[in-house]
């Protein structure tokens, strides 16, 4: 049987085209039957993973005050402990080298995840591995800061500045092994024809930070 997010990500399977630079975000809502999944009383908890700053994690987690119940973060020094804190959110910290294996260190992640139905890696910057994709399947999603496919990677931005593109965009999207490669959920793009890497990527933080929190409210209250 398929799970509760699995059912949302054929139906969520929206859109990813992008028109003259208008947004184009498109959602099939769930058929009866699949409705009384949501009906179900119980919140939908969420985890969300970020390495670095964190705005993405705090606009989740004032948005979704009651999902948000857990950051997970890989950089002891990372600012996004600082925003947890000042939420009031669970916040687990691990550093991946005190584990001999990613398998050993998603292992005890697993361990705090008991109940978390969505996680949302936010600036998270390592690849997932199979202990965690196994046990969330169509479950973990991710925000890039780009129009995938094109510009995966780290400098997405940058990239797309640097080659000289004028239609940039966010994307959101399934996690699977491959980087920045799932099945994308949702995406918006705009036009910017400005010279300033620094405006460009306060429109994108923008874009993202809306479209992030927008669309994880469909994926746990498709109505
Ligand atoms: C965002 O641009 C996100 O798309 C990318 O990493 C950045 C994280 O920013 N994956 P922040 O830490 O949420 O501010």
């Amino acid at each position: 049987m398929k799970s509760f997010f699995g059912i949302l990500g054929d139906r969520f399977g929206a859109l990813s085209k992008f028109h003259g630079g208008r947004d184009v975000q498109r959602y099939f809502p769930p058929t009866e039957n699949e409705q009384s999944a949501k009906d179900a009383p119980k919140k939908q908890k969420i985890a969300v993973f970020a390495s670095g700053n964190g705005s993405n994690f705090q606009v989740l987690a004032e948005a979704l005050r009651e999902e948000v119940g857990l950051l997970v973060c890989d950089k002891t020094e990372a600012y996004v402990i600082e925003r947890a804190k000042k939420l009031g959110v669970e916040t687990l910290v691990l550093a991946p080298k005190d584990f001999a294996t990613k398998a050993d260190y998603e292992a005890e992640i697993l361990k705090h995840l008991d109940g978390v139905d969505l996680i949302c890696l936010a600036g998270y910057m390592r690849l997932v591995g199979d202990t965690l994709l196994d046990a969330f399947p169509n479950r973990i999603i991710n925000i890039h800061p780009s129009l995938l496919p094109a510009y995966k990677g780290a400098h997405a931005i940058r990239d797309a500045f640097e080659a000289g593109e004028t239609t940039y965009g966010v994307t959101i999207h399934y996690v699977n092994k491959e980087l920045d490669g799932g099945q994308i959920i949702a995406q918006e793009s705009f036009e910017y024809t400005g010279h300033d890497l620094d405006e460009l990527e306060a429109k994108v933080h923008a874009v993202e930070h809306r479209l992030y929190v927008d669309t994880v409210k469909k994926m746990i209250d498709p109505k």
